[in-house]
C-alpha cells in the first residue's frame, strides 16, 4: 500500500511553493510559541486563538473577556496581560478561561497554514511529542512539518524538533525529502544533548538577554511528552483546542 508523503519546511518562507489541501500541517516553534499553546491548553485552558496583529488580540481579549498574552522580539508587549513564557500559564491562570495570544513567529505561521487551507493544522511540542507522532501516524495523510525559525530564517531548535518526529514516524511515510534528511541528521547527532545544540541557537541567546531572561522556560520547551494532549486548531472556530 502506498504510504502518505512526508516533508519538511525549515522555513515558513517557503510555505507557498506546498500544496497543503491535502496535508496536515505541523507547526512547530518550539522557543516558544507553541510550547506555550501547548502547556496552557493542557493546564485546562479552553481554547488559545492565535492572532497575528496586537491590535486585534487586545479587542478580541476585550470582547470575549480573554487573556491576552504576546511577544514581539521574544520581550512582553505593552498593553497585553502577560508574555510568551510557557511556565507562566499555570492551571490557576488558565482553567477555563480563553488566551488570545500573538507571537513574532509561531501564530503568523498558523494563519499562513490556514490561508493555504490547510487540511488539518496540529501544534507540535517536545512537550506533547508522542501524542502528536502517535496522531500523525493514525491519520494516514501527507504532512508538512513547518518549522516557524525566526522571521524568515531557518533555526536549530525547530529543525531538530522535525527530524524527532521523523525518526519516531519515519516507518509510516515516503519521505524523498532533503530538509527532513538535514534535520534528521541534526537530531540524531545530537538526541541525547539536545540542550547543548540549543544553547548555540540565536534564540535561545536573545531570549538569555537581560531583558528577558527566559533560560528556565527553553529549558522546560525541551521536556518531552510532560503535556500528552494533542493541540489541534479548529478552523470554524479559528482556534486551538486540546482533543
Ligand atoms: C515566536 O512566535 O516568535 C516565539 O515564540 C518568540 C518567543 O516568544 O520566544
Amino acid at each position: 500500500m502506498k504510504k502518505p508523503s512526508l516533508q519538511t519546511i525549515l522555513t515558513p518562507a517557503i510555505i507557498d511553493l506546498y500544496d497543503l489541501e491535502n496535508t496536515i500541517v505541523v507547526v512547530i516553534d518550539i522557543f516558544r510559541a507553541t510550547t506555550t499553546i501547548v502547556y496552557a491548553l493542557y493546564n485546562g485552558c479552553k481554547k488559545v486563538i492565535p492572532v497575528n496583529d496586537i491590535e486585534k488580540c487586545k479587542q478580541l481579549g476585550h470582547d470575549l473577556q480573554a487573556l491576552t498574552a504576546g511577544e514581539r522580539n521574544g520581550a512582553v508587549i505593552p498593553g497585553l496581560q502577560y508574555g510568551n513564557s510557557p511556565l507562566q500559564y499555570t492551571k490557576e491562570l488558565v482553567e477555563g478561561r480563553t488566551l488570545v495570544i500573538t507571537t513574532t513567529n509561531g501564530t503568523k505561521l498558523i494563519e499562513l497554514a490556514e490561508n493555504k487551507n490547510a487540511h488539518q493544522i496540529v501544534i507540535g511540542s517536545f512537550l506533547n511529542f508522542t501524542v502528536t507522532c502517535d496522531y500523525l501516524i493514525k491519520q494516514n495523510k501527507n504532512v508538512l512539518l513547518a518549522c516557524a525559525g525566526w522571521k524568515g530564517l531557518i533555526n536549530i531548535e525547530d529543525s531538530s524538533f522535525a527530524g524527532a518526529v521523523y525518526e519516531k514516524v519515519q516507518d509510516y511515510f515516503d519521505c524523498t525529502c532533503d530538509a527532513t534528511f538535514m534535520a534528521h541528521q541534526t537530531y540524531l547527532s545530537y538526541q541525547t544533548k539536545l540542550l547543548e545544540l540549543f544553547k548555540k541557537a540565536n534564540h535561545w541567546n536573545r531570549l538569555i538577554s537581560e531583558d528577558i531572561k527566559s533560560e528556565k522556560d527553553m529549558i522546560f520547551a525541551t521536556t518531552i511528552d510532560v503535556a500528552p494532549i494533542l493541540s489541534l486548531y479548529d478552523q470554524n472556530t479559528e482556534s486551538i483546542i486540546s482533543s
